[in-house]
């Protein structure tokens, strides 16, 4: 949800813009801007578009400046155009803004400004803001840093911003507040500004994380000066990242959502490395152990999540109340805001999100502790906003997941979600040991079949091809699989732009059955398990409607295979365990329908990779 970098220090910057840029394109494609002070001028270039965009309307200009700032934009106040692009300017044009985020009182701000005599050429919240911080160091006569402390106690909403000032030209001012924000320091006075450590990786691996309400200065001769907007002076907390920069490149392939969902059998065993006890067939989670009375003696576990990640809460309703026999409630973390919802003092909030950015999961999860409620955070991102917010937690290890649509996040969360819910039963001895250990090793067995499943893509690609023009398509699964059949038509909607259907298979009969004739697709998961006859009762009642069948089937399935158009096999494995397998030749599905038609896959229209709005 735009993404912003700055830089400043001994060498051009243009460069490290553009290349910043493309690094962050995910949160935000709509349009693309820069500034910089080139022979002391601020020099603005924006446009619609992309950073391809950008970089084409600044052509052959060199740009030899050493501060610039720049932007990639996901609209929200505001057409996607050219004005409307970031940076924007105060009233006398020498002060540029980039902000990622929502000023919510931009309103009553640009009202009193525009009586000031303020003239404003956008319709966003962002110029609001620059105008506001100009006016206040002109009125007050005081520094850009302090002008901006002093905005900011007035600006209610959320913000990562960078500041440049062509008067000095050897400074940039920073500050965030619920939108993430990394500085990376180099070993050369140069320093480095961006929404996440992508950018900055191949400069440095030193970083601060700006905490909320936190304003920083980056000067060449001063170094760095963090205050918070109560103007009392901050230590810089200098962390070493741990991201590598192959991680978040292509790595010869063609896009990032290929690479991510290929990458799932390294992103699974990431995921339960060092947790998994094969010999005494546990599993051990440092943030379960730590508050093991508390999990334990839950009453109830309520899951706050967004999109694909609801999805995985949805299947850990399922994996919690089937081993642990603990009621679980999956909430959309949007709705659960806007309701009274009730909690009890030993409820469990679990929040569950890749980016750990995502404001509807954001604002859940401090509604949550208003309440008192204890908050676990399943989240991707190490450091993230949502991991810092919650009491505690488990990282998913997926590595960086740069695709818009979510891949290798869904099963790395479904697999972190399965072995808490292991470790659960073990404590609250909902599982006999036998049980527990053969889930373990079935669990550790995973990635070798998750390898056998993605040999399935040339085969999916055959049937993408059979597909691909369609307009709609029915996805249906039940029990475990349910989940899987939503997150295989938000895969398929989201990146092909084909209207699908998530339904859970007995309830195509209440009424999505209507819809079938011989054009739908309907794609069913169909493995051996509790619900398998049920479900190929389902199948038979499509095919006698002339639907077209998709089935995903366990290996060696033969009844299935003589109802089904297409089978795709899949190994076996423990009903729990399938939505990890079974998520994969859908998203392969969706991958190919989408390049067929000529989408862009790691970029979805009108999509971004972490929603930091509500
Ligand atoms: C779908 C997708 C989105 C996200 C949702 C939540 O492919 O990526 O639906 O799952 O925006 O994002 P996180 O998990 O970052 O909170």
């Amino acid at each position: 949800m735009c993404g912003i970098v700055g830089f400043i220090g001994n060498e051009p910057v243009y460069e490290k813009i553009i290349k910043g840029l493309s690094r962050l394109e995910y949160r935000g494609y709509d349009s693309a801007g820069l500034a910089v002070i080139e022979n002391n001028e601020l020099l603005v270039r924006k446009c619609k578009g992309k950073v391809a965009d950008l970089q084409n309307n600044v052509g052959s200009q060199v740009l030899g400046s050493t501060i610039g700032i720049g932007h990639t934009r996901w609209a929200t106040h505001g057409v996607p155009n050219d004005v409307n692009a970031h940076p924007h300017f105060g009233e006398n044009k020498n002060i540029a803004l980039i902000h990622n985020g929502i000023i919510e009182n931009y309103a009553s701000l640009k009202e009193a400004l525009i009586g000031r005599g303020h003239h404003f050429v956008s319709e966003t919240d962002t110029e609001v803001l620059v105008h506001f911080i100009e006016d206040i160091r002109d009125s007050e006569q005081v520094s850009l840093f302090e002008a901006v402390r002093m905005a900011l106690t007035e600006v209610v909403g959320a913000y990562a911003i960078v500041v440049l000032d062509q008067s000095n030209p050897d400074e940039l001012i920073v500050a965030k507040k619920s939108s993430p924000l990394v500085i990376g320091i180099g070993s050369n006075d140069d320093y480095y500004i961006a929404s996440d450590a992508t950018p900055i990786i191949e400069y440095t691996k030193n970083v601060v994380y700006l905490n909320d309400e936190e304003v920083a200065k980056l000067n060449r001769r001063e170094g760095l000066t963090i205050v918070n907007i109560q103007n009392q002076k901050q230590t810089p907390y200098i962390q070493e990242l741990e991201l590598k920069l192959e991680a978040i490149e292509k790595g010869g392939y063609d896009s990032f959502m290929l690479k991510e969902i290929h990458e799932q059998p390294r992103s699974i065993q990431d995921s339960f490395r060092g947790r998994l006890n094969l010999k005494q067939g546990v599993v051990k989670m440092s943030g379960i152990d730590d508050h093991e009375e508390r999990w334990k003696n839950a009453g109830r576990i309520v899951v706050v999540a967004c999109g694909t990640s609801w999805h995985a809460g949805l299947v850990a309703e399922y994996l919690f109340e089937d081993f642990a026999r603990i009621p679980v409630e999956v909430e959309y973390a949007s709705e659960f805001r806007y309701r009274n919802p009730v909690l009890f003092t030993d409820d469990i909030v679990i929040a569950i999100s890749q980016s750990g950015e995502t404001a509807d999961t954001l604002a859940a999860i401090e509604l949550a502790k208003e309440k008192g409620a204890f908050i676990f955070g399943v989240c991707n991102v190490v450091g993230s906003t949502i991991s810092r917010a919650t009491h505690s937690g488990a990282y998913t290890h997926a590595g960086p997941e740069i695709g818009v649509a979510s891949t290798k996040a869904f099963t790395a969360q479904v697999t972190v979600l399965f072995q808490m819910a292991l470790a659960l039963a073990e404590k609250r001895g909902t599982l006999s040991s036998g049980r527990l250990s053969r889930l373990v090793a079935e669990l550790n067995s995973l990635p070798i079949k998750i390898t056998e499943v993605l040999k399935t893509n040339e085969q999916v690609e055959q049937i993408a091809q059979i597909y691909k023009n369609r307009s709609n398509a029915l996805y249906l699964g039940r029990g475990y699989s349910f989940p899987v059949a939503l997150e295989g038509a938000l895969k398929l909607k989201e990146i092909s732009y084909i209207h699908a259907e998530g339904y859970p298979a007995a309830e195509m009969k209440h009424g999505p059955i209507a819809l079938i004739d011989e054009n739908m697709p309907v794609i069913v998961i169909a493995t051996e398990g509790a619900s398998y006859e049920k479900v190929v009762s389902n199948i038979q009642e499509v095919k006698a409607r002339k639907g077209q069948i998709i089935a995903i089937v366990t290996e060696g399935d033969k009844t299935v295979k003589a109802m089904a158009d297409h089978v795709i096999e899949i190994p076996r494995t423990d009903d729990s365990l399938v939505p990890i397998l079974s998520a994969v030749p859908l998203q392969l599905f969706s991958y190919h329908v989408a390049i067929m038609r000529g989408c862009n896959v790691d970029q979805p229209r009108n999509l971004a990779k972490s929603v930091t709005v509500e």
